[in-house]
């Protein structure tokens, strides 16, 4: 079994999707796993030129490669059931080629009542809080009890340890690193893990990892309740250029520049082997480019010069093999 992990280095929004979208595309994947995370989750991804948003459903689906919810996410089944509709609206098979772990979790109309109430975190209001207290509360409701999920319901086990062909996962992460319930600025965060280690939660051992892609942006973006821009009316023009309003809910997102020291911890706890920073061409069409490393920013006089600090500081960290620069406008 081999494993290939996408998982985001920041706050969520830095371009999962069209990695994993990309990585299914050229390569011979089995089976995409999403392993954390709900509809909370808003994966915009281009494909055949037109722009789509999935929050439940991994990106294999966009090329008929089985799609699986795993047992280290929550879903809504009506919000999945409308994402099937969605995708098949625009010509996007989905018979027989996507599943729920039977041990997953689901969000209930109860979980998204008590989260459309919240005002202090700042949430998606997906009902993804109240569903991973209940699930970890034991109190939770399994996707392999609810009758209307029936059909989509796989054992994982089964699929990925007793399967006659050579299984090949690509584990499609949601949010982020300074989301994560344990390394993010807590209580700021989401209710699940969103680290590499979260991906092997779904059934995978340890040894099957091969390329961990690492995914971030030349500067940083969050949604929620904590105040998170510097006073800056760059910030402004960076969201406007960098279109950063919410894939989910479609709330502004914060931006503020780039947290090396964030980056780098996410880097070696999550032991990317491949990094990709996605929307250079933002920060050139901004016309500024600056990263806080310690207390203090660092400027650099263009794109290429701080590309070039972040290739070097980035190779000299023990598990990074390669590292790519991707635009927004690039679609890879
Ligand atoms: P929840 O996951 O809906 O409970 O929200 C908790 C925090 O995570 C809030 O700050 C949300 O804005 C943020 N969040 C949750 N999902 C995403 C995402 O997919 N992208 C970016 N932020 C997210
Ligand atoms: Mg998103």
């Amino acid at each position: 079994m081999i494993a290939d992990v996408v998982v985001d280095l920041q706050y969520g929004d830095c371009g999962k999707g069209k990695v994993t979208h990309a990585l299914c595309r050229e390569g011979d994947y089995t089976h995409v796993i999403r392993y954390n995370g709900g509809c909370n989750a808003g994966h915009t991804i281009y494909h055949n030129g037109r722009k789509v948003i999935t929050h439940h459903i991994p990106a294999g689906v966009f090329f008929g490669v089985k799609s699986i919810i795993g047992p280290g996410c929550v879903v809504d089944p009506t919000q999945f059931f409308q994402e099937i509709k969605d995708l098949e609206a625009i010509g996007i098979a989905t018979r027989d080629l996507i599943y729920i772990a039977k041990n997953a979790h689901v969000i209930t109309r109860d979980h998204l009542r008590e989260d459309g109430t919240d005002t202090s975190i700042g949430t998606t209001k997906r009902g993804n809080g109240p569903a991973y207290r209940d699930k970890y509360g034991r109190t939770g409701v399994r996707a392999e009890n609810v009758s209307s999920l029936k059909n989509f319901i796989i054992d994982i086990y089964e699929e990925l340890h007793d399967n006659e062909e050579d299984v090949c996962v690509l584990f499609e992460g949601a949010q982020g690193f300074g989301l994560d319930v344990d390394w993010g600025d807590y209580p700021y965060v989401t209710s699940s893990h969103c680290t590499t280690a979260s991906a092997l939660l779904n059934g995978v051992p340890p040894q099957a990892l091969r390329n961990i892609y690492g995914v971030a942006k030349m500067y940083e973006t969050y949604v929620g309740a904590k105040q998170f821009e510097a006073a800056d009316p760059i910030f402004e023009k960076i969201r406007q250029v960098g279109e950063e309003y919410g894939a989910t809910t479609g709330r502004p997102r914060q931006c503020n520049w780039m947290s090396w020291d964030l980056l780098k911890k996410a880097i070696n706890i999550n032991g990317v082997t491949d990094l990709i920073l996605n929307k250079v061409d933002v920060l050139e069409e901004v016309g500024k480019w600056q990263m806080l490393v310690g207390e203090g920013p660092i400027m650099f006089p263009s794109s290429t010069e701080m590309q070039d600090w972040i290739f070097n500081h980035g190779k000299s960290l023990p598990t990074v093999n390669n590292i790519s620069f991707s635009g927004q406008k690039d679609r890879i």
